[in-house]
C-alpha cells in the first residue's frame, strides 16, 4: 500500500483481468467504479495464460513487490486456461499474491439478492445472508509434499495439510473481529477434527481459547460434512463461518449456488492495513469465454469490496444498490434468468450508478 499517499490523492488500483471470462467481467467492474465517481486510477497488467504462452512469464520480476508498494488494491479477474494444464501461471500469480502478499483472510459473502435466484424451495432473501472467512495461506495449498515412484504401481503421493499456530490464531481472530465489527452474534468454526486430529485439533483448541476473548459472540463447532448439509437445509442459521483453506474453497462454491450461482459471488483477499486483492469467486469458465455471456456481478461486487476496504463507502454503496436494482428489474445475464450479455448487463449497472 502506498505509504505517503495524501488523503486527497486518488487510490491506485492494479487490474489483472487474467484468463477466460476474467477478461470480460473485469472491464465491467472497472466501468462500475468509474461511474461511481470514486477517486481511483486503474492500471492494467497482462499477467495471464496468453502472456505465459507468449514469453514464459508468470509474474514478471519484482511484480509482487510492485503491487505491494505502488498500489492500494488489486482487482483480479480469473486465472486458468486449458492450454496450460500445469496451471503454472495461476499458481504463481493467484497463489503467489495470496502467499507473498500474506493475504490471509479470504472474505466471501453469501448474500441472496432476490429469492427467485435461490435454488432452495421457499428460501427468503433474509434466509441467505452470511459470510465465510476462509484461511488463505496454509493447508494443502502450501504444496508441501511430493511424489515417489511416479507413474508406477508403487507410486506414493503425499500432500501435507499445514496448519500453524500463527495461521490458525490470526484467522480465528479475524473472524471474531469481523463478527464484532458487523454486529453478528455467532461464529461457526468448521473442520474435520474427528479424523484430522492433529491438523484440525489445533483449530478446535484455538477456537475455544481465542473465543474466550469474545464473550459476547456465540461459538459453535460443526464438522464440515454436517455443515454442508445444514447450508442447504437451513442457511438462515449462519452469520459467520470460519474455515480452513480447502474447506473454505469448497463451501463457498456451495454458498455461491445459494446466491444464484458462481456469477453472483464476490470475494476479498485481505491482509488488514496492506494492499489486498479482490476477485469474483468463480474461475475463468473456459466454455463461456469470448461469448459475452458471463455474469459480471461477482466481479462488480468484488470492486465494491475494495472500495469499502479503502474507505470509499459511498461509491461502494452506489455499486451495491445498482446491482440490487439490476436483479430486481431483471437486467441480468442468462445464468440468472435475464437476457442481457456481459457488456450490456455491465452497461445497465454503470448507467444506474451514474444516475445516483
Ligand atoms: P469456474 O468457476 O470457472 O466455472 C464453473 C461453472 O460455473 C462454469 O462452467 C459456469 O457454468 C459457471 N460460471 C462461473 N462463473 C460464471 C459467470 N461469471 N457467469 C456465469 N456462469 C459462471 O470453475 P471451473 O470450470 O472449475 O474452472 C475453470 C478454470 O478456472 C480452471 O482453470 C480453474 O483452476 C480456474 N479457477 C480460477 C479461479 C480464480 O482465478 N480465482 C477460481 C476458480 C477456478
Ligand atoms: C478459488 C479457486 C482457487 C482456490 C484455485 C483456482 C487455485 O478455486 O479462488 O476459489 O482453490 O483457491
Ligand atoms: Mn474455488
Amino acid at each position: 500500500m502506498m505509504e505517503n499517499a495524501q488523503q486527497a490523492e486518488p487510490k491506485q488500483i492494479a487490474v489483472i483481468p487474467g484468463d477466460g471470462i476474467g477478461k470480460e467481467v473485469t472491464p465491467q467492474a472497472v466501468k462500475a467504479v468509474q461511474a461511481s465517481g470514486a477517486e481511483v486510477v486503474f492500471t492494467t497488467f497482462d499477467w495471464s495464460a496468453d502472456r505465459y504462452l507468449r514469453d514464459g512469464t508468470t509474474v514478471p520480476a519484482g511484480g509482487l513487490s510492485m503491487l505491494k508498494q505502488e498500489y492500494d488494491s488489486v482487482l483480479l479477474g480469473a486465472m486458468g486456461d486449458p492450454r496450460v494444464p500445469s496451471n503454472a501461471h495461476a499458481k504463481d500469480i493467484l497463489l503467489g499474491m495470496r502467499f507473498e502478499m500474506d493475504l490471509y483472510a479470504n472474505v466471501r459473502p453469501v448474500k441472496l439478492l432476490d429469492e427467485s435466484l435461490c435454488p432452495l424451495k421457499a428460501a427468503r432473501r433474509e434466509d441467505v445472508d452470511f459470510v465465510v472467512i476462509r484461511e488463505n495461506t496454509e493447508g494443502p495449498y502450501v504444496q508441501m509434499g511430493g511424489v515417489f515412484k511416479k507413474g508406477t504401481a508403487d507410486e506414493v503421493a503425499i500432500q501435507e495439510d499445514v496448519n500453524t499456530f500463527k495461521g490458525v490464531d490470526r484467522i480465528l481472530r479475524y473472524a471474531f473481529e469481523y463478527a464484532r465489527k458487523t454486529g453478528r452474534t455467532e461464529v461457526v468454526m468448521t473442520d474435520k477434527s474427528n479424523v484430522m486430529a492433529y491438523a484440525h485439533g489445533i483449530w478446535k483448541r484455538l477456537f475455544q481459547s481465542v473465543g474466550e476473548e469474545y464473550p459476547e459472540i456465540q461459538k459453535r463447532h460443526m464438522f464440515v460434512d454436517a455443515l454442508c448439509m445444514e447450508m442447504v437445509r437451513c442457511p438462515a442459521q449462519f452469520e459467520v463461518i470460519v474455515a480452513n483453506n480447502m474447506f473454505g474453497d469448497i463451501i463457498t462454491d456451495l454458498g455461491a449456488a445459494l446466491q444464484g450461482g458462481l456469477g453472483m459471488a464476490a470475494s476479498a483477499n485481505i491482509h488488514p492495513g496492506r494492499t489486498s486483492m479482490f476477485e469474483p469467486v468463480h474461475g475463468s469458465a473456459p466454455l463461456l469465454a469470448g461469448k459475452n455471456v458471463a455474469n459480471p456481478i461477482g466481479s462488480i461486487l468484488s470492486a465494491a469490496m475494495f472500495l469499502e476496504d479503502l474507505g470509499l463507502d459511498k461509491a461502494a454503496c452506489k455499486i451495491q444498490q445498482a446491482v440490487y436494482d439490476s436483479v430486481q428489474t431483471r437486467h441480468l445475464t442468462t445464468d440468472v434468468g435475464g437476457t442481457l450479455g456481459t457488456e450490456q448487463a455491465g452497461d445497465w449497472i454503470a448507467e444506474r450508478i451514474a444516475a445516483f
